[in-house]
């Protein structure tokens, strides 16, 4: 029989949690959409939703998991109160296994370009259109892809045999101060540059007429992937915390991180991208097609792309990580597997079910769903339907199933009692806002409403 795995500390769990929640979300999604959704006004909106949605759910599913002290499955099972319910774990766990699956054959791109940044190619383009074609070329090349993807999913493999504390742990404790410190120094830089200003005001100027209801819906979304609720890994992360720490302080500090890096990294892009007069594209775009063409134009330009493709490497694995350990921790919990045996299994399961991902802009191109590739449909599959369908589960299993008085219980271990104003917001989110907006936003992408 295995013993349970546990964070060394609190710092750990903190640290972990973060380095899950800060990922391609924070640094490609984020900044061009508060950039594209009235600036300022977008960031207010997207800290509402994350008082309302993120942290509620977050706290629920740290709830789940560290009073279970099992995976997903055990948990919802045993909180949910009936057998029934460990149908909602595995669905977290399947959920978990596609989301590493897309995520590790995106982030095999980056490990294409950290080379290349090291090798000096990606500061040397003289226009937008041969960065471009430069970035066709590569994910049209099935052995590139494939090779970004072993090599991502390999590193991951690594940590992950070291276990919960020699290896999740120690790589956050390790990553996530070195991921800061390089970013910061990005942003400095681009603060300092000659036209900075115009980034900023793009970024921050508050534009109240631009927030429509698309921004509403991208700002809880965002407030859901970011902080990489609905697939198991906040429950999988919350079973590995000690009962002697209090969750409130344990997760307020991860929301907060991941905030600030957010707004850290669009200041890095933003000003950089207007300080040369370009403007910035969303998603794989902006990081593979404008970036490179910065690095090309600005001083200092090539450790400026090491460090920028270093900075997005490293949020990516540690959100991998976190990503597989639901399914591992389901493994070694459910089906009494050793570690070992667990990691292999999953990940090489994610690699495999990651191939068709790896391969969707070259060998399998042909194949779409509507306009979509098989990499965008399955990350859409994932972020718009079984992630908001995981984190509902979790509030319902919280606040419906579990109950509040026992979550308050639960929540002032390790501290004192919870005032009337945390059982008040708590009572308000976790049983009603969290669920009633995940649901407008599902419908809405099922095109219900
Ligand atoms: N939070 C990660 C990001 O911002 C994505 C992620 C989602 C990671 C779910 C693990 C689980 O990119």
């Amino acid at each position: 029989m295995n013993t349970r795995s546990s964070w060394g500390s609190q710092l750990g769990f903190i640290l972990s949690a973060a380095g899950s929640a800060i990922g391609l979300a924070n640094i490609w999604r984020f900044p061009y959409i508060v950039g594209e959704n009235g600036g300022a006004a977008f960031v207010c909106l997207y800290l509402i939703c994350l008082a309302l949605i993120g942290f509620p759910v977050l706290i629920a599913e740290v709830v789940l998991g560290r009073e279970a002290k099992s995976s997903p499955v055990g948990a919802f099972r045993q909180l949910g109160g009936s057998p029934k319910w460990s149908g909602a774990g595995r669905l977290a766990v399947l959920t978990a296994l596609i989301v590493s699956a897309f995520y590790s054959a995106i982030a095999g791109w980056l490990v294409g370009y950290l080379f290349e940044a090291i090798g000096g190619v990606l500061s040397h383009f003289t226009s937008p259109e041969l960065a471009e074609e430069h970035f066709v070329q590569h994910i049209g090349n099935p052995w590139w892809c494939l090779g970004g993807h072993v090599i991502f999913i390999g590193m991951c493999t690594a940590i992950l045999y070291f276990g919960v504390r020699g290896g999740i742990e120690r790589a956050s404790l390790f990553l996530m101060p070195l991921l800061v410190f390089l970013l910061v120094l990005v942003a400095v830089k681009g603060l300092m540059m000659e036209g900075a200003e115009k980034g900023i005001d793009f970024l921050f100027t508050p534009n109240w007429s631009t927030l429509t209801p698309t921004a509403v819906l991208l700002a809880l979304g965002q407030s859901f992937f970011t902080l990489s609720l609905g697939q198991g890994t906040m429950i999988t992360y919350g079973s590995y915390l000690s009962r002697q720490d209090n969750i409130v302080k344990s997760c307020f500090p991860v929301a907060l991180m991941d905030t600030f890096i957010s707004l850290i990294a669009s200041i890095a892009v933003f000003t950089i991208v207007f300080s040369v007069g370009m403007q910035p594209n969303s998603g794989p775009g902006l990081l593979f097609e404008t970036l490179p063409v910065v690095f090309s134009f600005i001083p200092a330009g090539y450790l400026l792309s090491v460090m920028f493709f270093l900075i997005v490497l490293i949020a990516a694995v540690t959100s991998e990580i976190s990503a597989l350990e639901p399914i591992i921790c389901y493994l070694i919990d459910e089906k009494l597997w050793h570690r070992k045996t667990a990691v292999s299994v999953t990940c090489l399961t994610a690699f495999v079910l990651g191939i068709p991902c790896a391969l969707s802009h070259n060998l399998l191109q042909h194949i779409t769903f509507g306009s979509m590739s098989i990499l965008d449909f399955v990350s859409h599959l994932a972020s718009s339907l079984l992630i908001p369908i995981g984190g509902f589960l979790s509030v319902i299993a919280i606040g419906w199933r579990f109950g509040l008085q026992r979550t308050f219980t639960h929540l002032a271990m390790g501290a004192t009692q919870l005032g009337p104003l945390s059982r008040f917001y708590f009572r308000l989110t976790i049983k009603y806002t969290a669920p009633l907006l995940i649901l407008i936003v599902f419908l809405h992408t099922i095109g219900m409403l």
